[in-house]
This record gives structure tokens, C-alpha cells and sequence, in this order.
């Protein structure tokens, strides 16, 4: 094992938050790749650099950021561009040579039709295409977005519950430790999807929500129209079988967070 810098992107983000002190405690040096300068701090250090911005500012930043380096977690992602953000980075890991590339992207990125899912199989060709060794792991939504989704919906004045549209939401310290566990192996290649332990309605995420709270608000069962309707009441977001499984539950996450 090489002792080289292994850089996050996306290392302060909610999951990267996660992975850089693994990768710390695995006396690993890291590098986070982030929009804003920050200080060096515990063997963290920081390049500046926006994946999405100019060109040639962009490949700047990343070549210095990939300087020396062996492994790349490709963590970074926002709503929009992950495709293109993956293809800067990956012609970045080229030039760099790059021995493993790991890449988190989303369970249903092949099926689900909203632009978020694309842009993240976008990514996963990016990087399956790339030449370099990779591992790329799906999971599903993290429990702090899906307590950010029913944190908004409970407080209109009544709730929506669309039909039809279920999560198996997981808790990001699992993917976090999954994720590092592959970047210290050897390249694996697209790996098992990591799901969380139950899967649940909307409705129910709210309800557990609100009751963990000691509260309750009526529902409103909503449909959603169209093809990305059908693609979630299809299930295309879940993965139900062959699937590894985080074990916290929503209702363990919502019993840490409401106290914190
Ligand atoms: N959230 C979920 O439920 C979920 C589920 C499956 C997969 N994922 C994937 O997991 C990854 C991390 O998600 P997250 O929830 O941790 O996201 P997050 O909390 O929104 O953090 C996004 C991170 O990406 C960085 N970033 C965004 N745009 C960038 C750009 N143009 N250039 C450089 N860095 C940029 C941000 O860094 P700075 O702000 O410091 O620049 C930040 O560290 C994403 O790829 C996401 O698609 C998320």
C-alpha cells in the first residue's frame, strides 16, 4: 500500500464528510477537491477547483490536485452536470494515471427518467469507459435527504403522499464505510447496490417523521403523473434483490437527529 494522498471530491459534502475521517483513521493523507479555500487541517488538505467551471481553470486545479495521487473518490455531485463534472475529472485522471478511480452514483440510475439519474449514469460511462481501474457503487437516498424531503412536506398544511413511491433509505456512515473499504482494495469494477434495511412509502417516512415528534398531520395521497410516475411505482429507485443492506433504520436516524 502507498501512503500517496488519496483525493476526495466532494470530501465536505454530507457523505464525504464521512468518508475523509475513515480514510484518516486508515493513516491515509488526504486531498479534498472543493469549491471554496479552506485551511490545511489534520492531514487534510485542500485544493480549490469547480468541476463544472472554466475549462482551463478546472484542469488546472485538478492536476494539482491529482498530483501524486493513487486513488480518487469521485464523491462530488450536485442536481445538475454529474456527467459532465465525472468526464472533466476522469480526462484529469488520465493525464494523472490514476490506479483507481471509485464512484458513488445512485440506484436507479439507469431507469428512473429525471435528469439527476441520467447525468449519474452519464458519470458511471464516464468512468467505466475511462481505461482506468475503477469501482463504482450505487446506493439509495441517504436518510438525512429523505429527512430533508419530509421535513418540507410536513409543514404544509397537509401532507403529501404520493401513491405508489417508496424509498429504502440508508445511512450515509454505512455507505461512507463501504465506499472506504473498496478504495483500499483492489478496483472491483459497477459492485452490489447498498440499499438501507427497510423500504418504506412516503407516507410512512412521513408518519415516522411526525410521530418520532409526538406529532400527526392528515395526508393528501397525491399521484405522480406521467413516466417518472410510473418509473417509481415500478419500483426503478429500489433495489430488491441482490443488494448488500445498511442496518439503521429511519427510525433509529430520526431518533439521533431529533435529539442532536
Ligand atoms: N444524497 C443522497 O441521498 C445520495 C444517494 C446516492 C448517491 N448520492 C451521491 O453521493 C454524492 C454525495 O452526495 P451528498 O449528499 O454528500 O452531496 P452534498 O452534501 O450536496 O455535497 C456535495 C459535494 O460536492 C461538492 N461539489 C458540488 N459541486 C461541485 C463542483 N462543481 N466542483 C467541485 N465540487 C463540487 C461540494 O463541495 P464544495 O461545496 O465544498 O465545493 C460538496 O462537497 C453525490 O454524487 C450524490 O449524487 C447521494
Amino acid at each position: 500500500m502507498t501512503n500517496n494522498p488519496v483525493l476526495v471530491t466532494g470530501g465536505t459534502g454530507t457523505l464525504g464528510r464521512q468518508v475523509v475521517p475513515l480514510l484518516r483513521a486508515a493513516s491515509r493523507p488526504v486531498r479534498v477537491l472543493s469549491r471554496r479555500e479552506r485551511a490545511a487541517q489534520d492531514g487534510v488538505a485542500y485544493v480549490r477547483g469547480d468541476l463544472l467551471g472554466d475549462p482551463a481553470e478546472a484542469d488546472a486545479r485538478l492536476d494539482e490536485a491529482l498530483a501524486g495521487v493513487d486513488t480518487v473518490l469521485h464523491l462530488a455531485g450536485g442536481p445538475k452536470g454529474d456527467d459532465e463534472a465525472t468526464r472533466r475529472l476522469v480526462a484529469a485522471a488520465r493525464r494523472a494515471g490514476v490506479r483507481h478511480l471509485v464512484y458513488i452514483s445512485v440506484i436507479g440510475a439507469d431507469k428512473v427518467p429525471l435528469g439527476y439519474f441520467r447525468a449519474k449514469l452519464g458519470a458511471e460511462e464516464a468512468v467505466a469507459g475511462s481505461g482506468l481501474p475503477y469501482t463504482v457503487l450505487r446506493a439509495a437516498q441517504f436518510h438525512d435527504l429523505a429527512f430533508s424531503v419530509v421535513e418540507k412536506m410536513a409543514k404544509l398544511p397537509l401532507v403529501p403522499a404520493p401513491g405508489g413511491v417508496r424509498w429504502q433509505p440508508v445511512d450515509v456512515r454505512e455507505v461512507a464505510a463501504r465506499l472506504v473499504e473498496l478504495a483500499l482494495d483492489a478496483p472491483a469494477g459497477a459492485v452490489p447496490d447498498l440499499a438501507g434495511p427497510r423500504v418504506y412509502g412516503m407516507g410512512e417516512l412521513t408518519r415516522g417523521y411526525l410521530a418520532a415528534q409526538g406529532r400527526s398531520r392528515k395526508q393528501l395521497p397525491v399521484r405522480v403523473p406521467g413516466k417518472v410516475g410510473r418509473a417509481y411505482r415500478a419500483g426503478a429507485n429500489l433495489t430488491l434483490a441482490g443488494a448488500e443492506h445498511g442496518r439503521r433504520t429511519w427510525e433509529e436516524f430520526l431518533t439521533e437527529r431529533l435529539a442532536a
